[in-house]
């Protein structure tokens, strides 16, 4: 099919040299098919090959941590000394085929880290209900950058192609740039200059570790849809601030993962969320800008890249629904089908979809999306499972 949609399947050179061979790119989502030990589990490879046949230019796997205390989830993988490394070429290698790149992403769940695996620790304490977590020393603040630093070359050595900062969605590093969770007095925080102190020093570490040859992208809240959070002026000065900064692409979201708030996987709405957000950052930037949130047709995609104001479009979960959509899109322009959610309970939507992830990634067919409540306690059970694998494994 050609026409308008050949904008999509345009070829990107990123800064650093790197080439995306069209617009479409699976944006970071934690699969949770870890083997619980912190390596790829069974279908995991499965489902990153699949991505890469299914045609996107880079696949981001979410929430890749160096550290196992600051773990999201028990079925997130982590790069050490200790890593199967087979496993983690067998993945990568899986998911780079057809020219694909395959992107990790340096997490770090801040005051979301899974409790009974990790140790949530925050810019500043919280005790909230559902969330309670520490306030980090500066030790621990000035270790990070060389930590997610090591995390990356080990991201590199294992085959991926890239890597992303993710300082989106109330995880550790956008937890810095709010006013509302960063209550520090220190060097720190205070002042937005201050307060983005921590993901400077992410991004000179991350970029000075793996070379200026190696594509390293941001996911960068437009907003945390939080009242007195970090809202959209802000994140334009960060923005602008980082130009120069040794970026390739700042993907760009919005929302967090806190209890009760509103989470850019929740939401129901149809098109782009941070459009118009993009247009102001477009007028900021030198850096390829992705747009992510929203995105669930061709029409939407091919009218967000003809703004000119985003060089890419990021896809979650379209891509659990289709996964090969970038070919579908290219030969007939049909769309995924996205169900609808009658009462969701709390991140029911978000079980759902990542219990999709596996049966994807199992090749069987998944819970239908009318029984979300079974979706929740499978994924609950399988965490519960995982959590007495990465004790043995990790300790604690
Ligand atoms: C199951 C699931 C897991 C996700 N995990 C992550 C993650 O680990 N890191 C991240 O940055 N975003 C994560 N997200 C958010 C997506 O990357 C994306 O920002 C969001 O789903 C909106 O895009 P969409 O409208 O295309 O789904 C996740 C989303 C889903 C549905």
């Amino acid at each position: 099919m050609t026409g308008a949609g050949d904008i999509l399947f345009r070829p990107l050179t990123l800064p650093c040299g790197a080439v995306l061979k069209n617009r479409l790119v699976k944006s970071a989502m934690s699969d949770s098919l870890g083997d619980g030990r912190g390596d790829p589990g069974p279908g995991q490879t499965a489902l990153y090959a699949r991505w890469a046949t299914g045609g996107v230019a880079a696949a981001i796997v979410g929430e890749v941590q160096g550290d196992p205390s600051t773990a999201e989830k028990p079925g997130n993988l982590v790069l050490s000394a200790r890593s199967n490394t087979a496993a983690l070429r067998a993945l990568t290698a899986a998911g780079t085929a057809q020219d694909t790149h395959l992107w990790a992403q340096l997490g770090h769940a801040g005051a979301m880290a899974h409790p009974p695996i990790s140790r949530p620790r925050g810019p500043s304490a919280l005790d909230l209900p559902g969330l309670t977590c520490a306030e980090m020393t500066v030790a621990e603040i000035e270790a990070l950058p060389a930590t997610l630093a090591a995390t990356a070359i080990r991201a590199r050595d294992a085959g991926f192609t890239g890597v992303q900062i993710h300082a989106a969605h109330g995880f550790l590093l956008s937890q810095f740039l709010s006013p509302l969770f960063n209550r520090r007095t220190d060097a720190w925080g205070g002042s937005l200059d201050n307060r983005m102190r921590l993901l400077r020093a992410v991004i000179a570490a991350v970029r000075a570790a793996v070379g200026p040859a190696f594509p390293v992208a941001l996911k960068l809240n437009a907003t945390d849809q939080l009242d007195g959070g970090f809202a959209e002026a802000e994140a334009l000065d960060v923005i602008a601030a980082l130009d120069g900064a040794g970026l390739d692409l700042i993907d760009i979201s919005g929302g967090t993962y806190f209890p009760g708030a509103a989470s850019a996987s929740d939401r129901v709405s149809s098109g782009p969320y941070f459009l118009d957000f993009a247009r102001r950052a477009r007028a900021r930037t030198t850096v390829p800008l992705m747009l992510n949130g929203g995105v669930k047709t061709r029409a939407d995609a091919i009218a967000a890249l003809e703004t000119g104001a985003v060089d890419v479009v990021g896809l979650a979960r379209a891509l659990i629904l289709a996964p090969d959509l970038p070919e579908t899109w290219r030969r007939d322009g049909r769309d995924a089908a996205f169900p609808r959610f009658t009462a969701p309970p709390e991140g029911g939507i978000t079980a759902w979809y990542t219990m999709e992830m596996t049966a994807l990634a199992e090749g069987r067919p998944g819970v239908s999306p009318d029984d979300l409540p079974a979706a929740v306690t499978a994924y609950a059970a399988r965490d519960r499972a995982r959590e007495a694998l990465w004790r043995i494994r990790f300790g604690g």
